[in-house]
């Protein structure tokens, strides 16, 4: 997709972090945009910022767990300003927890958000997209985590490998479709200095804590600093994603070093050593240090 000027964008999660980011970028590029988010009063302020500095940008309170929360985005959306063009499905929570001991209500909670959010927003606005047939694009927010896995957050990582295999499945779909303009993108960012950690810092579960020890969780709460300088910005991972729009690359991986990074390596060499029958050449480990990229 090369044209943006009075073209239409979408953003879940736009009230904050990666999916404010990449409101202001799609702002700049003289798009109109949908801000979507649950968070009434952060999305407000954030939309009225905005268009105090003459963006033209539309707020509507979504909740993406809820498939006719994100049916009546779509419908406002397109009352609004007519035809959508890029679709970002960002909104996403973190819950730590292992596999066997983070409860069921988390479980689900980030199913619902994460995963099942995504497929509200493409059941939403794809098929009009196909139909309008315009150029257009749909960027899916993974994680360096719906790649490769580290311990203690289960249902983020079931989640976000969901969305890997959504979203992988939707771009298969659309290359059969003859003539389709609609471009597809996975967002698969590792350590980003938003609030999506500190957030949930204290939704630690004794047990949890007990099981990573003192040390990993002092750690944990030194790499959730949203101030920290080390990691990518939001406005690095829009950045990628507007490169990602423009040159129709599929996989957006922002980040080539961190210990996640050097984890999926690891994953994908021990998959090629499995395939090719010769284990030996396998990395012994591709366990991660628990919550930190
Ligand atoms: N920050 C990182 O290190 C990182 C790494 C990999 C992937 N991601 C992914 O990037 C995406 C954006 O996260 P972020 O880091 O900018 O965090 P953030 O917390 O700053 O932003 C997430 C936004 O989603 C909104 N949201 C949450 N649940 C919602 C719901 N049910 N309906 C509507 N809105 C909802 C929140 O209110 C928030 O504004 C997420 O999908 C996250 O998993 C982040």
């Amino acid at each position: 997709m090369q044209e943006f000027e009075g073209r239409t964008a979408v953003v879940t999660g736009a009230a904050s972090g990666i999916g404010l980011a990449l409101v202001e970028q799609f702002v700049d590029l003289g798009m109109r945009v949908v801000m979507a988010d649950w968070h009434e009063k952060t999305l407000v302020t954030a939309a009225e910022d905005l268009a105090a500095q003459g963006a033209d940008v539309l707020a509507v309170v979504t909740d993406v767990s809820d498939s006719a929360s994100v049916d009546d985005l779509a419908r406002r959306a397109f009352v609004a300003y007519g035809d959508v063009h890029i679709l970002c499905n960002n909104a996403g929570v973190t819950r730590p927890g292992s596999t066997f001991e983070a409860t069921l209500d988390d479980w689900k909670e980030v199913m619902a958000i994460n995963f099942w959010g995504v497929l509200h927003g493409m059941r939403a606005f794809v098929p009009s997209m196909l139909e309008h047939g315009q150029d257009g694009h749909v960027v899916n927010t993974s994680s360096i985590n719906g790649l490769v896995t580290t311990p203690q957050f289960a249902s983020y990582i079931a989640s976000k490998y969901a969305v890997t295999g959504a979203t992988e499945t939707l771009a298969a779909e659309i290359a059969l479709i003859p003539g389709a303009r609609l471009g597809v993108s996975l967002v698969c960012p590792a350590g980003v200095a938003t609030n999506i950690f500190a957030n949930e810092i204290d939704r630690w579960s004794t047990a949890s804590i007990e099981l990573v020890g003192d040390e990993t969780m002092k750690r944990f709460h030194a790499y959730s600093d949203p101030t920290r300088t080390d990691k990518a910005s939001p406005a690095d991972i829009a950045s990628a994603v507007v490169r990602a729009i423009k040159d129709g690359t599929f996989y957006v991986l922002p980040q080539a070093a961190g210990a996640a990074t050097n984890g999926l390596r690891a994953r994908m060499a021990t998959i090629t050593a499995a395939l090719d029958g010769d284990e030996s050449k396998a990395p012994k480990s591709i366990v991660q240090a628990p919550g930190m990229n």
